[in-house]
């Protein structure tokens, strides 16, 4: 059954890879990116969020099969508080109900193994009572002290902590649709590319994403997760954030988080 998907971030990466998985399995893919995409949106800010939302429910006809967010950046700036957390909640907030008019609803969204680093609370604590200004303020406090490497991070978890809360909700499990995360460790995209043309960072890089099963991975294989994640197979599980990421997980977090 052919069915139509937004998906953010189509223009590079894991989210250009999934739209590609998704046409050739017949599916239609409404693409959001800053640039190269059927909407043309930055959803690092409020208009730009509308505007996206507004155009995808104007191209889908208001109802949506399933929704997955890609789109993201990595840097040590407030960025990524912007479009990792507030872009992604409000367009998944913005579409959910295109999706509880579907059939067989499914949502995603692509989380980091970066989410089990240290984070800045301050910035995760507002993120989640959705007060952005007071997020970006705590990040760029948190920038201005020399903690820009926790402003990641902490995008991630909250948006893996906002994913579990809304999960169970009326609104997404009452409502069938499951809602999940995928969680890479690092992978081979045109994001992480600047680390590997540093010997310095890789190194860095290397001791906190230990990835013992297969090293690195290549954007289709998060691409098929997040594939089976919003298929129609996918009946029963949600709030789970799916690591992807060759047992970087395991090995940082051992075996008593169970
Ligand atoms: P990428 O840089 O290849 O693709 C990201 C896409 O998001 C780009 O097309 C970019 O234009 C778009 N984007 C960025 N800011 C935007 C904005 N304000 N509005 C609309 N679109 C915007 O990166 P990649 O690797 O494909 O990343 C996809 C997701 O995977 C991101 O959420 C990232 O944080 C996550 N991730 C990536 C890892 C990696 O090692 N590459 C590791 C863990 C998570």
């Amino acid at each position: 059954m052919a069915r139509t998907i937004a998906v953010s971030g189509t223009a590079s990466g894991i989210g250009r890879t999934l739209a590609g998985l998704l046409r050739e399995q017949g599916d239609t893919v409404v693409g959001v990116d800053l640039r190269d995409a059927d909407v043309c949106a930055d959803l690092g800010g409020a208009e730009g969020r509308s505007h996206a939302v507004a155009q995808v429910l104007d191209l889908c006809g208001g109802t949506l099969d399933a929704v997955v967010a890609c789109a993201g950046v990595s840097d040590f700036t407030e960025l990524p508080v912007k479009v990792n957390y507030f872009g992604v909640a409000a367009l998944m907030e913005g579409l959910r109900p295109a999706l509880a008019r579907a059939e067989a609803p499914r949502a995603a969204v692509v989380g980091s193994i970066a989410g089990t680093h240290p984070v800045d609370e301050e910035i995760v604590r507002a993120c989640l009572a959705g007060d952005e200004p007071a997020a970006l303020d705590a990040a760029a406090k948190a920038v201005a002290e020399g903690g820009g490497h926790k402003t990641y991070p902490s995008s991630k978890a909250a948006l893996a902590r906002w994913m579990r809360r809304a999960s169970v909700t009326p609104e997404w499990a009452g409502e069938g649709i499951p809602l999940n995360a995928v969680a890479p460790g690092v992978v081979r995209t045109p994001m992480s590319a600047p680390l590997f043309e540093d010997e310095a960072m890789l190194k860095v890089m290397n001791e906190a994403v230990r990835m013992p099963l297969n090293g690195y991975a290549g954007p289709e294989v998060i691409a098929e997760a997040l594939r089976w994640l919003v298929s129609p197979a996918n009946t029963h599980m949600t709030g789970q954030v799916v690591y992807v990421d060759g047992g970087a997980e395991a090995t940082l977090r051992g075996p008593d988080v169970f």
